[in-house]
């Protein structure tokens, strides 16, 4: 088994925020028309020495395990940063421990990458989203995916 594989084994045995997060300030969804795998994050922020900082990130796949432990690697990595600082985080940073995804992988991270900003691009501190009633991600998965090879921001 590779050293990545084994990472990968790694983080699904505990993987790290899973789950909704009821009362987000942001969510974000995408999907993947390559591999019909889709993936919803969660936001939830909190003032820290007079910041506006990632409190909790949360998220929800219907995905292959590759893209799971990124997302597990990725919402622990996004507490206590800025919305601005969130954004430019590529997805090779996401990874974390995990390190480089090998080519095959590339758009499991960038399943990732594109809920992040996709929550980040929903966010909209001057109107607080209490109690975020979006709809499960089960709920999306019938939607039509458009294209090939992109990765869709749903509603
Ligand atoms: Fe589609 Fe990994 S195979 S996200």
């Amino acid at each position: 088994m590779s050293s990545f594989e084994s990472k990968v084994r790694d983080a699904l045995a505990n993987p790290q925020n899973q789950g909704e997060i009821p009362d987000a300030d942001a969510m974000g969804t995408v999907g993947s028309p390559e591999c019909g795998d889709m993936l919803r994050m969660w936001l939830k922020f909190t003032e820290k020495d007079g910041k506006r900082v990632i409190d909790r990130a949360s998220f929800q796949a219907f995905g292959c395990q590759t893209a799971i432990a990124v997302a597990s690697m990725a919402t622990e990595l996004l507490r206590g940063k800025t919305a601005e600082e969130a954004k430019h985080l590529t997805a090779s940073e996401l990874t974390g421990d995990l390190g480089p995804l090998p080519p095959m992988k590339i758009h499991c991270g960038q399943l990732v990458e594109g809920a992040l900003r996709n929550a980040l691009d929903n966010d909209s501190p001057a109107m607080p989203t209490p109690g975020n009633l979006a709809p499960t991600l089960a709920s999306s998965l019938h939607r039509p995916a458009a294209g090939k090879l992109r990765i869709v921001p749903l509603d």
